[in-house]
């Protein structure tokens, strides 16, 4: 592995934290218990894939529960686990079968209830996540809604007639490929299924589905859970008139089935409702602009707290400027920004922001990027140990539903799903069974036990990272100032808080560049600087002057 100057810059961390006043750690403290969500890294964990307990290859609760010390270690603040709940697996949980129990894959509710309790002692919340668009065909209420057009809970779901024989109600077309509209022999009509067939869309203008999704909330408030990250909130609603969609360019725009204004009550109403146990809701929002984006945090900040930004993480390319649009386009939204790089549907951060020389220092820059913003951040499992994707080669070994159908031109979600890898042992530690999805040969070298080892690894610059944004009070709460806003290649900003300032700075380039800060500007001319972290060998020395090496991240103190 590569960025040896770690080991000294570990030490320096340490010494700028006992600057730090009580009562300034205080404060940090207090704003946290408000909204403890504010300066919360929120890590997702693939259930499927953390760790397994009882070694039958998948991963199950009470895996998570045994790696509560490591979590604790890297420090994080709060877990979500994608959906554990009892499910055929068609979409890999995304097809729920009943909304108020536990997978027996995963364990029982007495694990879940369990692993809340033990999470806290680790002083980590759990988030669940919600999948509120649709069910598993398998759930009993679409069982019954297809038994009979007159079925108690027939209205549950989206029904509707052919326009004639063998003719879908309209041209809208699903995500996972072909037809929203299935048609179903039993009743002689058609359901509607944004996503696969497997998952019909439930019927939110039935207020008796919102009772039933809403019960289902407290549920798992009542567990003690902190909040849940929501599946598909853009998709709830549907145009009632089913009109066709338009094409704009060749492609079909969602015009009539994605983004309807009626979402935002829906979610109005869940926030109330979460409010009143205190919790987060943490948003799967996918959206072109920061105007769509800045809707979902409500006119009166009445709706998601967390609406991730997917604009940021689906950059993908080290290009400053655009990193530098999407976050000052947040910044100046005047919404609390929600940064993310990568999650379970999305090719690892390694892959995609990786040039195949300089992987481990990019695995670094990126988590020096946004992990120092102003925000809350959103981890998946293993950036921390730089895991790749381990993309399968033939259709006869892809699990997703997504690969099977567009191969070989997308190869699906599973390369960016495999297990967690803890150690060199065999199946990476993960499980003394057959995993679930196979493990790339590099497990060898990128693993937690292997890089603890290491003082210049990417789990040790992640966990002295995570160190520093936690007691930092600049990193936590001070403003974004960007204080190099024509750089092409090197990202720089001031994050600063009453009298305390740090500087960031990223060289996205592969070339050695010179820092172009002009401090004077912010009252900090004659500075004192200390480095908080780095990867580079050297001290930067005079900030004027300071060199960049390829793909370097720098974080110093700036005292005046
Ligand atoms: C978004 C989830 O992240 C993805 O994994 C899933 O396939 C779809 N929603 C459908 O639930």
């Amino acid at each position: 592995m590569l960025g040896r100057g770690w080991a000294v810059m570990g030490m320096v961390v340490a010494g700028a934290f006992a600057g730090i006043s009580g009562q300034e750690q205080g404060r940090v403290t207090a704003a946290d218990a408000q909204s403890w969500w504010r300066h919360a890294v929120i890590y997702e964990v693939y259930p499927r894939s953390f760790a397994d307990s009882n070694n039958d290859g998948v991963g199950d609760l009470n895996g998570i529960a045994s790696k509560l010390d490591y979590l604790e270690a890297l420090g994080v603040n709060a877990i979500w686990i994608t959906p554990c709940y009892p499910s055929p697996q068609k979409d890999f949980g995304y097809d729920v079968s009943d909304y108020t129990n536990i997978d027996p894959m995963y364990g029982t509710l007495a694990d879940f209830e369990q692993l809340v309790v033990k999470a806290r002692q680790h002083h980590i919340r759990v988030l669940m996540d919600f999948v509120l668009n649709h069910t598993s065909d398998q759930n009993p209420w679409f069982l019954d809604s297809r038994s009979s057009r007159s079925a108690a809970h027939r209205d549950w779901y989206i029904w509707r007639d052919g326009k004639g024989p063998g003719q879908p109600p309209n041209n809208w077309q699903s995500d996972f490929g072909g037809s929203t509209w299935t048609w179903d022999p039993k009743t002689s009509q058609y359901y509607y299924h944004y996503f696969e067939a497997a998952q019909p869309d439930l019927n939110w203008r039935n207020p008796a589905v919102e009772r039933a999704m809403f019960d289902a909330a407290r549920f798992w408030y009542d567990r003690g859970v902190a909040g849940f990250r929501l599946d598909a909130v853009d998709t709830l609603f549907e145009d009632p008139d089913l009109h066709d969609n338009p094409f704009v360019n060749g492609e079909m725009v969602n015009k009539y089935n994605d983004n309807l204004a009626q979402n935002h009550e829906v979610l109005r109403r869940l926030r109330t409702l979460s409010d009143r146990y205190n919790a987060v809701l943490l948003g799967e929002t996918w959206t072109d602009n920061i105007s769509q984006l800045k809707q979902y945090y409500g006119d009166h900040d009445d709706e998601i707290q967390l609406p991730m930004n997917f604009m940021f993480a689906t950059i993908n390319e080290l290009s400053a400027p655009k990193f530098r649009h999407q976050i000052d386009s947040i910044e100046s939204s005047g919404e609390w920004p929600v940064f993310v790089i990568t999650n379970h549907d999305m090719e690892r951060s390694y892959n995609r922001y990786g040039d195949g020389v300089h992987n481990d220092q990019i695995a670094k820059l990126m988590a020096a990027l946004y992990l120092t913003l102003r925000g809350t951040a959103v981890m998946y499992y293993g950036e921390e140990i730089g895991m790749r994707n381990n993309d399968p080669t033939r259709l006869e070994d892809v699990l997703d539903p997504l690969g099977r159908m567009d191969w070989p031109k997308n190869k699906g979600r599973d390369g960016e799903r495999t297990p967690m890898q803890w150690s060199d042992a065999p199946n990476a530690g993960f499980t003394e069974g057959k995993p679930w999805l196979p493990i790339p040969a590099t497990f060898k070298t990128y693993n937690v036990a292997s890089e603890l080892q290491q003082p210049d690894s990417i789990l040790n610059f992640y966990k002295s990272l995570l160190r520093l944004r936690r007691d930092n009070p600049a990193l936590a709460e001070g403003d974004y100032v960007d204080v190099a806003p024509d750089d092409a290649h090197v990202l720089c900003f001031l994050r600063r808080y009453q009298h305390r300032s740090v500087l960031v700075a990223l060289n996205l380039s592969s070339q050695p560049q010179h820092l172009d800060a002009d401090l004077a500007r912010y009252g900090l001319g004659t500075a004192r600087v200390t480095t908080l972290l780095s990867t580079m060998h050297n001290d930067p020395g005079d900030l004027r002057q300071a060199r960049l090496d390829p793909f370097a991240a720098l974080i110093v103190q700036v005292d005046q």
